[in-house]
């Protein structure tokens, strides 16, 4: 069937593709598109919805975008930059300044189809530099916010015009902090551009299901199973698409998996119901000869890439397999922060996005079923397909494994200079909290601005309470350069040196890695905090701090919806304690930290 379609325009920021699941959650399918598309990409939408962007407004920043989209005969509706932008396209004024940043009450001054349903006042999220002081002719003042008591009022925090259909709110309803964000996009959806609420989770596994049958034909489908949720999902999607026989499955032990984790797969896919043709190989030989020599994390994420092509092509070719597509679970945001749109830097390149895959793609030889779902739908799905809930629920885990966490190093200082320059600025905010501070000689990625950052952590050491640590996190980002990362001590004593030890990635230290994230996910489980967080990398850094060539661990909790963004999770102390006991007690570790850090500025995993 056809659905009614919404685009979302991506000036950029990550936040389009929360817009466009948020669409999707009112069952109205969301597609993204970018702001040069010429007209003719726009065919067959209802609606258009203008993304936020880093660039500023009221310095015509990204003003080359095509403005034919405004002249589309459909409603428009903006948020923030795109908010701004409609405004000044149609007379109104947009000032550099009157900047907010927060939780505001948005105080709505009249019935409005975009606000049916909701109060008078409604909590939304600001993030702003840059304003509109004045609307052009045709439109109206919709809504006004102001930040907090006392706070002076931010006019045309909402602006509509219902002649020319076009809409603007400053905030951001894509964001839960935005309590009602939801409702608005729903009715601008469905009551502003009459879309029918026809995209259900029911509806895309029929379709999907068909849509799988027409691509491969006759051929079969060949699918690498980590075991992970996405790959699980698409396995159970392909069977059930393509029938018994036509699905041979693969499942690789990289050397780079959790304790015992390739046996419980093959377990699982057995328990599924997919255990006919299903094959298992140990290459962890060839994966970590691939690594040997390599340190830095994309020459790591390339290297685990290319030999996982090189297994799956040996194996193919040993079961006879040569002519089958290629499957793979790859999911949205993998292929976002891949570089896959135009406008989003390479902040890692995904498993399944290596330049070898990229040409089978090409060449129409991969059938990826899952590639416009996010995390929660893939989650969604997997329950209707029957997949009992431990699985579906089971924190992701990256496709490079634990190669993406055990980081390596050469055993020299980098940014030497820096890392003296900016030691006295990291202990002096922590002395105001009572605490000690240090940068570290080691590198790790993130994302700043949605541009890939390779910085440094700063280990903060002393007893403070969870807000403490968290502000001082914030606070040490903002005033200092050359960080990404914010890590508390959870030992006794300010370490007095960090040397970097030059470590590869070899079968002790993966070992060592490995019995350290099974302990911290046992005490998760004990604890009965495993469904609550998300997902807890647990990282091995070669860097020295006794003397005795032993390594730093590092424990990464974090809360999250859709990886895009994610914040640290508090675990109670009883939980660090036993990880203090057991971690510590492992010959080869010396210590033991708590990774504070939000993405952004760090990225969820450390590589
Ligand atoms: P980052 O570290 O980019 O991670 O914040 C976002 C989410 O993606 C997972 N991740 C991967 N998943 N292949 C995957 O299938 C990969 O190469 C990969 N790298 C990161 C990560 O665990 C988190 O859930």
């Amino acid at each position: 069937m056809q659905h009614d379609k919404i685009a979302v325009v991506d000036f950029g920021g990550q936040y389009a593709h929360l817009i466009a699941t948020k669409v999707r959650r009112a069952h109205v399918l969301a597609e993204i598109r970018q702001p040069e598309d010429p007209d003719e990409a726009f065919a067959g939408f209802k609606g258009v919805i203008l993304s936020g962007s880093p660039s500023l407004a009221s310095f015509g920043e990204d003003a080359d975008w095509n403005k034919g989209i405004l002249d589309l005969d459909v409603p428009v509706l903006g948020f923030c930059f795109g908010h701004q932008e409609i405004a000044k396209h149609y007379g109104g004024t947009v000032v550099h300044g009157k900047q907010e940043w927060g939780h505001a009450d948005l105080h709505i001054l009249q019935d409005h189809p975009l606000f049916a349903g909701l109060d008078k006042v409604e909590q939304v999220w600001m993030s702003h530099f840059d304003s509109v002081t004045a609307v052009g002719p045709d439109f109206t003042e919709l809504g006004w916010s102001v930040l907090g008591e006392g706070a002076e009022p931010h006019r045309y925090a909402a602006i509509g015009s219902d002649r020319l259909r076009r809409y603007g709110f400053q905030f951001h309803p894509e964001v839960d902090d935005t309590l009602h964000g939801d409702a608005m996009i729903a009715n601008f959806a469905r009551k502003i551009c009459g879309c029918r609420p026809t995209w259900t989770m029911e509806k895309f596994v029929d379709e999907e299901v068909q849509r799988i049958r027409d691509r491969v034909g006759d051929r079969s489908v060949f699918l690498l199973a980590s075991g992970g949720v996405d790959s699980t999902v698409a396995a159970k999607l392909f069977a059930e698409a393509l029938g018994p026989g036509r699905l041979k499955l693969l499942h690789v032990d990289n050397g780079l998996m959790r304790k015992d984790e390739s046996r419980a797969v093959c377990a699982m896919f057995a328990d599924l119901g997919l255990g006919d043709d299903f094959h298992f190989v140990d290459a962890s030989d060839a994966f970590l000869a691939a690594l040997e020599d390599k340190i830095e994390p994309e020459a790591k994420r390339r290297a685990i890439g290319d030999t996982f092509i090189a297994v799956f092509e040996g194996e193919a070719r040993r079961l006879g397999l040569q002519d089958h597509l290629l499957g793979q679970g790859t999911i949205y945001p993998d292929t976002i922060e891949t570089g896959g749109t135009k406008r989003a830097d390479t902040i890692k390149t995904h498993h399944n996005r290596v330049p070898i895959i990229e040409e089978m793609i090409a060449a129409g030889k991969v059938v990826e079923p899952l590639a416009d779902l996010y995390k929660v739908e893939v989650r969604e799905l997997g329950a209707k397909l029957g997949i009992p809930h431990e699985m579906i629920w089971r924190h992701p885990f990256p496709g490079p494994g634990l190669g993406v966490r055990l980081l390596c190093a050469d055993g020299h200082v980098p940014d030497a200079d820096l890392l003296a320059r900016i030691a006295p600025a990291v202990d002096a905010i922590a002395a105001e909290a009572g605490l000690r501070a240090a940068p570290l000689p080691i590198r790790s990625v993130g994302v700043k601005a949605d541009l890939r950052s390779y910085e440094h952590p700063v280990l903060f050491h002393g007893q403070a309470d969870w807000a403490t640590l968290k502000q001082l996190a914030g606070r040490v980002f903002k005033t200092v350069g050359g960080l990404n990362r914010a890590l508390w001590n959870l030992t006794d004593t300010m370490p007095r040196s960090f040397l970097p030890l030059a470590a590869g990635m070899t079968r002790d230290r993966l070992e060592l890695l490995r019995e350290c994230d099974h302990i911290v996910m046992e005490a998760l489980r004990r604890h009965g905090l495993y469904d609550q967080v998300w997902q807890c990398p647990t990282v091995l850094v070669p860097l020295e701090i006794d003397g005795q060539g032993r390594e730093l661990c590092i424990v990464r909790p974090i809360r999250s919806e859709r990886a895009m963004t994610a914040t640290a999770a508090e675990l109670p102390p009883a939980l660090l304690a036993d990880l203090r006991r057991d971690i510590l007690a492992l010959p080869g570790i010396s210590g033991l930290t708590y990774d504070l850090t939000s993405k952004p500025p760090g990225t969820i995993e450390w590589e």
